[in-house]
């Protein structure tokens, strides 16, 4: 089996303006560049405003632009929404879609997040599935059956190794600085895959990212464990220092 090539994907949330995320992605290009490409694939997903001027601003230097977000129909009527062809002529391969924080936020189910995962795939994007279980259901010992129920839920009829990628962020784990151990994730990866293997044909070669207090400092640890294929970083994806840290903690 071809080896999987870690994926690490900044996920920049609500912040930022023009001038500092424009920077910001610029430093990251610049050093994308200076190193010759890395090991890992490299993506920024900035906020919706920044999409254009920050995929104008690294074209060619080999960093990736995602958007956060995206709408499951092609047009129409939806005020305030972003359609996935709209991302992809902005500049986006990627988009995430599923977040726990639009899952808590804004309501969105598991056959939401499918519709919109398959809205994804028709516009040529790569989607970045979220799953992740809360504090209160890690407690109960129901982490692992919440997982396998938001895959079966979420994961679209079509979705393949090239257009899906997996990310798990248990809910506790994001933005508290309290990561899961390598431990806790080595279970929970070990469920996804298996599920990836029995629903999709090409579900050993899909990539299942990690997110959760990702910062320099354990994401060697974290890329080392098995079946870990890569990060979704928040906090520490607004940082050039502390993004490429991780970034370049992946063989
Ligand atoms: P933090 O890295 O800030 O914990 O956020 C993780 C996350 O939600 C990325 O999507």
């Amino acid at each position: 089996m071809a080896k999987r090539r870690k994926l690490i994907a900044g996920n920049w949330k609500m912040n930022g303006l023009k001038a500092d995320g424009v920077a910001l992605a610029r430093d990251l290009a610049g050093r994308l560049r200076a190193a010759g490409g890395l090991p890992a694939e490299l993506l920024v997903c900035p906020p919706a405003t920044l999409i254009w001027p920050v995929a104008e601003a690294v074209a060619g230097s080999g960093l990736a632009v995602g958007g956060q977000d995206c709408h499951p129909m092609a047009g129409g009527a939806h005020t305030g929404d972003i359609s996935a062809a709209m991302l992809a002529e902005a500049g986006c391969g990627h988009v995430i879609v599923g977040h726990s924080e639009r899952r808590q936020d804004h309501g969105e189910s598991d056959a939401l997040v499918a519709a919109k995962a398959a809205a994804a795939h028709a516009a040529g994007l790569v989607a970045i599935l979220c799953v992740g279980e809360t504090g209160a259901e890690r407690d109960r010992g129901e982490a692992g059956a919440v997982v396998a129920r938001q895959l079966g839920g979420s994961i679209p009829a079509g979705a393949t190794a090239a257009n899906t990628v997996i990310a798990y962020e248990p809910v506790w784990a994001i933005g508290t600085g309290r990561t899961a151990t390598p431990a806790d994730v080595a279970e929970i990866h070990a469920l996804i895959r298996a599920e990836l293997v029995r629903r999709l044909e090409t579900g050993s070669a899909v990539r299942i990212l990690y997110g959760g207090s990702v910062k320099g400092a354990n994401a060697g640890a974290l890329m080392a464990v098995p079946d870990v294929d890569g990060a979704l970083v928040g906090g520490a994806s607004l940082k050039a220092d502390e993004f490429w840290a991780i970034a370049t903690s992946c063989p």
